[in-house]
């Protein structure tokens, strides 16, 4: 049979627009990991672009207290597992503290379950949510710990508000400006070792400038910490440590200083869900 020139070229022209229109939507269909920053609380502190991927998630990694705060964007039926298990709860705190090899050896264990769940979910084209309090890049223990070498062509980063951002806001305070030098983020092992026998030189520098500090992680070391800034500051430096900042209902701020935070502290029991923040602007 002769098939008409005319045909061919209509033919040619019909394959070419369908693969043309085929590739962005086979794109589109590749399976991804995503880290998503969620925020200090819940969705109304998360960003949309999160919040969009939240809803098209086949599978979710997250864990119980991120769900908790998210019910209405995770559905239980797609929680996998916490990928934290056995790496975060208290028993694993202490086991930190007491043998640390053998805590690593379980992180190294638990990065190879989820790679081999996430990589396994991806060539199945899944799109896949890890999520992260806060913002991810700032303590966010998702690409610190689990996903260190993860390839990045997999992966893509969704910002969150920090907790620094929140805790900011709480204050009505400019962090920065106003002659303050620059804002510094850190927590207590970061700055000073997990036994507190480094980081006197820096602190002794950073003395000579007007800066704000931020500590992460910061409020069950508080003695220890007070104990070095006392070498190298005066009684009346300004402290605020913000409670659960964003949280609409529990949000605290307590404004004190250097002198009288141990007594302060004393007024409440958390010791995790808090921001120390530090200097000028805190006044
Ligand atoms: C492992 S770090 C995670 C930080 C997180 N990625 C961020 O960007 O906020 C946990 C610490 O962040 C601080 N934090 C997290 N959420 C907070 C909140 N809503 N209010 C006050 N501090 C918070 C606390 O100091 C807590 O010990």
């Amino acid at each position: 049979m002769i098939i008409p020139k005319f045909i061919t070229v209509l033919l040619f022209a019909i394959f070419v627009s369908i693969h043309s229109l085929a590739l962005p939507a086979y794109a589109k269909e590749e399976g991804k990991l995503y880290v998503i920053g969620m925020g200090p609380s819940g969705p109304d502190l998360t960003a949309p672009r999160g919040l969009a991927i939240l809803e098209k998630a086949d599978i979710f990694l997250c864990p119980p207290y991120i769900q908790m705060n998210f019910p209405g964007q995770i559905d239980p039926a797609k929680v996998a597992f916490d990928p934290w298990e056995g790496i975060h709860d208290e028993e694993a705190m202490k086991l930190r503290k007491t043998d640390y090899d053998k805590w690593l050896q379980r992180v190294e264990k638990r990065k190879k379950k989820v790679f081999n769940f996430v990589m396994d979910a991806i060539n199945k084209k899944k799109t896949v949510v890890m999520l992260d309090g806060g913002d991810p890049c700032v303590y966010g223990p998702s690409l610190y710990w689990l996903l260190k070498g993860f390839d990045h062509r997999y992966l893509e980063v969704i910002p969150g508000i920090s907790a620094f951002n929140a805790a900011s806001a709480a204050l009505k305070k400019p962090m920065i400006g106003e002659g303050i030098n620059f804002v510094m983020l850190t927590a207590p092992h970061s700055m000073f070792g997990r036994s507190f026998k480094k980081g006197d030189d820096l602190l002794k520098e950073l003395s000579g400038y007007n800066v704000t500090m931020v500590f992460y992680m910061a409020l069950s070391s508080m003695d220890k910490l007070v104990e070095k800034f006392s070498r190298y500051y005066p009684p009346d430096l300004p402290m605020a440590i913000v409670y659960y900042a964003g949280y609409p209902d529990k949000q605290m701020v307590l404004k004190t200083s250097l002198r009288t935070v141990l007594d302060d502290l004393k007024k409440t029991d958390e010791k995790w869900l808090g921001l120390l923040i530090i200097g000028k602007a805190v006044k």
